[in-house]
């Protein structure tokens, strides 16, 4: 047999990763492709194309392709040209692409509303449809999606964001339910508080929130990048085999308080 530490490998394996232009899924498309993957950025910026460039400097290719999530009449266009770039197939999806508002509920702009569920939810929905008809043809896929800590919790100021992420753990689990006897296991990550351009803003907009956040974190600290490379490779190689369907933490020890 093969040494135990070799089904952690991605060697010869395709992936896309969606918002993988920077933030967070940069950090975990990297990870994926340090761990030999080949792997699709699939994002709305036009740094796309750069932070593909950047992360191709050595070992397996990777690809750009420009997507707004948002459009979900162009879905299946954008799927098809990441497949396309893979040579058509698929053996790793990650939906990580999210957005964020902070507003009082009773003021929430519906605008915000629909985009925020739109891209967060609806699009993790969409784009594992389209590449679990590749997977369960090849009967064989890993599904990663990036949820939160708000997927077991609604935080205050952010419903839609939080009503999105409790989404994207019902679709998970529903998904597995269909697809981990054929083959796709479909797991989610929830992040603790990370360091993030996403959370920035929030030491200003409620700082006493921040304040009690960081205190309450047993780690004594906001998360970053890094920590959540582990668990991304994990989920999408073979070590996690017998693992679907779970929404796995990864919050310095803020859920277990
Ligand atoms: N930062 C945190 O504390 C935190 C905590 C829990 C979960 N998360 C989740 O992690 C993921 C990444 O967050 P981040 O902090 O790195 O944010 P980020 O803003 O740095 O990255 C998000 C990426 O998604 C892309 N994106 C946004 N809208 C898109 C669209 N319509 N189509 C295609 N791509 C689009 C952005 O361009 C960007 O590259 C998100 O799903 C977020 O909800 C973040």
């Amino acid at each position: 047999m093969d040494k135990f530490i070799d089904r952690f490998s991605l060697e010869g394996r395709k992936a896309i990763v969606t918002g993988g232009a920077k933030g967070l899924c940069n950090g975990m498309a990297q990870a994926l492709h340090d761990a030999g993957a080949e792997v699709v950025l699939l994002d709305v910026l036009d740094i796309v194309g750069d932070s593909a460039k950047e992360m191709s400097k050595n070992g397996a290719a990777v690809y750009a392709v420009k997507g707004d999530l948002c459009k979900t009449e162009e879905l299946e266009h954008v799927y098809q040209e990441c497949l396309e770039k893979l040579g058509g197939r698929v053996d790793i999806l990650l939906n990580g692409a999210g957005i964020q508002y902070r507003a009082p509920a009773v003021d929430f702009p519906r605008d915000r509303w629909e985009k925020i569920v739109a891209i967060n939810m609806s699009a993790v929905f969409y784009m594992s449809q389209l590449a679990g008809r590749t997977m369960l043809a090849q009967k064989y896929g890993k599904i990663i999606n990036i949820a939160s800590m708000t997927a077991f919790f609604a935080s205050v100021l952010i419903p839609a964001y939080s009503a999105s992420k409790g989404g994207v753990a019902q679709i998970t689990k529903a998904l597995s339910n269909e697809w981990a006897g054929q083959g796709v296991n479909v797991n989610a990550i929830a992040p603790g508080y990370m360091a993030t351009e996403l959370t920035a803003n929030m030491k200003e907009v409620n700082p006493k929130q921040y304040e009690e956040i960081t205190g309450r974190i047993p780690m004594g600290r906001w998360g970053n990048m890094e920590d959540l490379q582990g668990l991304a490779v994990f989920l999408a190689s073979d070590a996690s085999a017998y693992i679907s369907g779970a929404v796995i933490p990864v919050d310095g020890g803020f859920m277990g308080k």
